[in-house]
């Protein structure tokens, strides 16, 4: 399968190489430190790489370290041998100032890791946000045979008999907070009931959208996204990894002969059907660039638009992660789509068979969390791309839009998608955390609060701080969201309807630069269009006076790496990748 490979496994040319009997000698002497026999090294078992992105610092993913003992015992089982690594830690929550800065270098040192050492297939651990996407577009540069593991879920948080679901309890108790119904320790107490075990957000936050679409992708066994991580058929699945990944490379069975144009537009619909992460479109972008896919922020729209919402997961709906894995996660919504014509059924996957065979005739097992096609929980899911005089593209997730946000916005008859409104501009997450209740602003139902200066070069990384919450004089008379519009991201386990992602950014000098509160924008949600009403002569001025002053101003870089970042990294719209990494490709074959 794909292209032709050298005689033998790859590793033979470290271990048993007799055109270079010094440097095998050389490397043989070393890698017996860890239990091998000779023999066994010099054997013709594939040597299968576990990119470990489990520790301390990555509580998500730390249950990764005791999957590896199952993993290991696969690999055995199969023949390979197993050698653990550690990918440079990311953790969502944890990192400032932000772990977007964390998935460009993951993804660098493990491309070096991939490429350098005597590895003949991988297995990628994937579970917090970005390390999904990481694992993904490194496997997708070198072109080994990989497989990923999801970590999993945690456990269903629970509050007082109520579903607590990670990050998205968050957002709701910062306003319950913030109307004085419950003080900082009840703050706390209800937040942390979100996260009762191990395991990555148990929302379909951009975790749970990350896994389930590497699983929609093919790259992961079907059926093994969204178990919950102290499940007993997680270590299952462990197992069943490390005896795959052996056979995958016995058969070079590789990234590019999965990860084609078909299964990134599986990807897109599924994303839509399960109400994925606004996240999602940065990530796939980036890994199609890295495997040479042509797949454009467009597309989100074309192909996944029209795909109606089928998972009742928090926070466009009312699940967990639990309920999820036993309605039948995956594979029974892909089955769905599969009914309607939706899914490209020949997309080849990491078991070999296609996604068509994997899914089709798998039943929904609970209803209430995955609905059938017929009876969906909306209407046209997918997302909308934006363009206008602020910025060429960004997103919209529609299946947030709650009744309340319609009624109030969206009422006209005359212009039923459209509304306008007065800006409040804030310049990065401090500047809006400062100010956001100062009376003076003015903030009314009618305002439309824009951040700027949070894209991948303004606020190095990313940050996801777009979805802002009103001033809390607004919350205490029942305005708990206004629209909000940004060049930064959002976590994908807020409810909130903003348009995001906005390419190009602030600090590349994007529209968003040029904005002044006060200013009124139009938002169109049927033509998808966000614009200034300010003629273009009066824009053009502005930008002459902002770039004579020296251009948008940003925070100075704190770490060697934000500032190498800053210097090569490209807008979200294109996966915000490290420019010019994208030429090298299928390395492990050179
Ligand atoms: Fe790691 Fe949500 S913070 S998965
Ligand atoms: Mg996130």
């Amino acid at each position: 399968m794909g292209e032709g490979r050298r005689s033998g496994l790859r590793s033979r040319a470290w271990f048993d190489n007799p055109d270079n009997i010094d440097m095998t000698a050389l490397y043989v002497e070393r890698y017996l430190n860890f239990g091998l026999s000779l023999e066994e090294l010099r054997s013709d078992k594939p040597i299968i790489g576990i990119a470990q992105t489990g520790s301390d610092l990555s509580p998500c993913n730390r249950h990764h370290l005791v999957l590896a003992e199952r993993m290991r015992e696969g690999i055995r089982e199969a023949g390979g041998i197993a050698m653990e690594f550690p990918v440079h830690p990311i953790q969502e929550t944890g990192k400032r100032p932000t772990a977007g800065l964390d998935r460009n270098l993951a993804y660098l040192g493990l491309v070096e890791a991939l490429y350098g050492y005597p590895l003949d297939g991988v297995i990628l651990t994937t579970g917090c946000d970005k390390t999904t996407p990481a694992l993904l577009m490194a496997a997708a540069t070198v072109n080994l045979p990989a497989i990923a593991l999801s970590v999993g879920p945690m456990l269903n948080g629970w509050f007082k008999g109520e579903r607590t679901g990670s990050g998205t309890i968050v957002w709701h108790a910062r306003q319950l907070l913030a109307a004085g119904k419950i003080d900082d320790e009840g703050f706390i107490r209800l937040v942390a009931s979100s996260a009762p075990s191990t395991g990555f957000c148990n929302t379909m936050g951009t975790a749970s959208t990350m896994n389930s679409l590497a699983e929609a992708l093919g790259m992961m066994l079907p059926g093994t996204a969204a178990i919950p991580a102290p499940y007993r058929d997680r270590q299952e699945a462990a197992y069943k990894t490390g005896l795959r990944i052996v056979d995958m490379v016995r058969e070079d069975l590789k990234p590019s002969d999965i990860m084609t144009r078909e299964a990134f537009h599986n990807a897109i619909v599924v994303n839509s059907a399960i109400g994925g992460s606004t996240n999602a479109p940065i990530h796939l972008a980036a890994i199609a660039r890295h495997i040479g896919v042509e797949l454009a922020l467009k597309e989100w729209e074309t192909v996944g638009h029209k795909v109606p919402l089928l998972v009742n997961l928090q926070p466009a709906g009312e699940y967990l992660g639990e309920d999820y894995y036993r309605a039948g996660s995956v594979p029974a919504v892909v089955s769905q789509l599969i009914e309607q014509g939706l899914i490209r059924e020949g997309a080849m996957t990491v078991n070999g068979k296609t996604i068509g065979d994997n899914c089709r005739g798998v039943e929904i097992e609970d209803e209430r969390v995955i609905r059938p096609f017929a009876t969906p929980l909306m209407k046209d899911a997918g997302f909308v791309v934006f363009t206008g005089n602020l910025f060429d593209a960004a997103i919209m997730k529609t299946s947030v839009i709650s009744p309340e946000f319609r009624a109030r916005y969206l009422s006209n008859p005359d212009d039923p998608d459209a509304f306008e409104g007065p800006a409040v501009v804030f310049d990065g997450p401090e500047d809006y955390h400062h100010r956001i209740d100062d009376p003076s602003l003015g903030i009314t139902p009618a305002t439309l609060m824009f951040m700027r200066g949070a894209g991948p070069i303004g606020y190095p990384g990313a940050a996801e701080v777009v979805n802002m919450r009103p001033p809390s004089y607004l919350i205490t008379e029942g305005i708990t969201a206004l629209p909000c519009i940004g060049d930064g991201r959002q976590s994908g386990t807020s409810g909130s309807p903003s348009i995001l992602n906005a390419s190009p950014e602030a600090a590349a000098m994007g529209g968003l630069a040029l904005l002044r509160t006060g200013d009124r924008v139009r938002i169109d949600l049927n033509v998808g269009t966000v614009d200034v009403l300010i003629p273009d002569e009066e824009l053009a001025e502005r930008r002459r006076v902002l770039t004579e002053a020296g251009g948008f101003a940003y925070p100075a870089s704190q770490t060697p790496w934000q500032e190498i970042q800053r210097s090569v990294v490209g807008q979200m719209n294109t996966g915000a990748i490290l420019e010019g990494a994208e030429k090298y490709q299928r390395i492990a074959q050179t």
